[in-house]
């Protein structure tokens, strides 16, 4: 039996080499992708994600347009780091047709109350958050939910403490980590501790290209800019592949462990969007959470480049050779 999941994402370079990689596995039935405000405004995303479904020519998955603000805070984007097209300005052709018939609320209420189906979610929370206020039992049937956010110990990338999603709205971060709280079970918060440690080099991306000219020529269209980004802001030779860690993550989690914590999300000022994780259990509150906080680096590649190159493992002789591993 396949996993089915919905993805929820703001597409986005990464968002969109997660949805390749879901894509190109096996044992994934992507139900459809909702689209969310985020690295790029709703209906550029929208337009972003119908682009890679061409490329991986599945132009039969659905996409449904979310929210386009957050909850409460003004709308900022991530176009500084994903180009003027949310697509590191790739500037590819648009897509016509998607007739909309859902919205990306009504499509996740929908789903959620007919199928026992994952959540993936690659962006802000906006989208799940508006669930919970119209549909909370479809929110309370989602199977697996994982999210790419937060961080633990890892310093911020859009403030000293926190990363872009849930910094983008910590309203809705923190009403979903608070609906796990009363539901008395987990998100699997796979945030910045586990995903900077995963970083596509421009050896990796090259011989990505010798495996499959085609995916590979797109990845590096879509990742050129991410990469100038990355040296300019973090002087990483690369780039972080923050979603697709979550999406491999969700189809092998035995490549990341974490622990069970209790994980509120600030919303104001300094602390804004900072993931307060609770790992000794000051505040004697159930654990909300599963945070990732150990990815096996080598074990990450070796699934992205089997499942999304459709290669065995000894077609990947030097790929081993190739892996950056963080200092430890
Ligand atoms: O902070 C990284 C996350 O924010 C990634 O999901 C990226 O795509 C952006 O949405
Ligand atoms: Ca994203």
């Amino acid at each position: 039996m396949k996993r089915k999941i919905i993805i929820d994402c703001d597409p986005g370079i990464d968002d969109s080499l997660a949805i390749m990689l879901a894509l190109s596995s096996n044992d994934i039935e992507v139900l459809g992708i909702t689209i969310v405000c985020g690295n790029s405004p709703v209906e550029m995303g929208f337009e972003n994600a119908k682009k890679v479904l061409k490329q991986m020519n599945r132009l039969d998955i659905p996409v449904y347009i979310g929210a386009s603000q957050p909850l409460k805070k003004e709308y900022i984007s991530a176009l500084d780091t994903h180009g003027s097209d949310g697509l590191g300005e790739s500037f590819l052709e648009n897509v016509e047709g998607y007739q909309l018939s859902l919205t990306a609320v009504e499509f996740l209420s929908k789903t959620l109350n007919q199928e026992r189906c994952s959540v993936i979610a690659l962006g802000p929370l906006t989208n799940l958050a508006h669930l919970i206020e119209v549909d909370e039992q479809a929110f309370n049937n989602i199977e697996m939910l994982v999210s790419m956010g937060g961080s633990y110990k890892a310093h911020g990338n859009c403030s000293p403490v926190a990363e872009y999603n849930y910094w983008e709205d910590p309203e809705a971060a923190s009403l979903v980590y608070q609906q796990m709280s009363k539901l008395d079970r987990l998100i699997h918060m796979a945030g910045l501790d586990v995903t900077r440690k995963v970083v596509l080099t421009p050896n990796l991306l090259s011989y990505m290209e010798r495996l499959d000219s085609d995916k590979g020529e797109f990845i590096r269209k879509i990742t050129k800019y991410y990469f100038d980004f990355h040296w300019e802001w973090e002087h990483i030779i690369g780039c972080v592949i923050n979603d697709p860690l979550a999406m491999a993550y969700f189809m092998q989690p035995d490549l990341c462990r974490g622990f069970k914590s209790y994980v509120q999300i600030e919303t104001e000022s300094l602390s804004r969007g900072q993931s307060i994780v609770d790992a000794y259990g000051y505040h004697r509150k159930k654990p909300n959470a599963y945070v990732l906080n150990e990815v096996d680096v080598e074990g990450i590649f070796e699934l992205f480049f089997e499942c999304l190159l459709h290669k065995k493992k000894d077609q990947l002789s030097l790929l081993h050779k190739l892996i950056v591993k963080e200092e430890q």
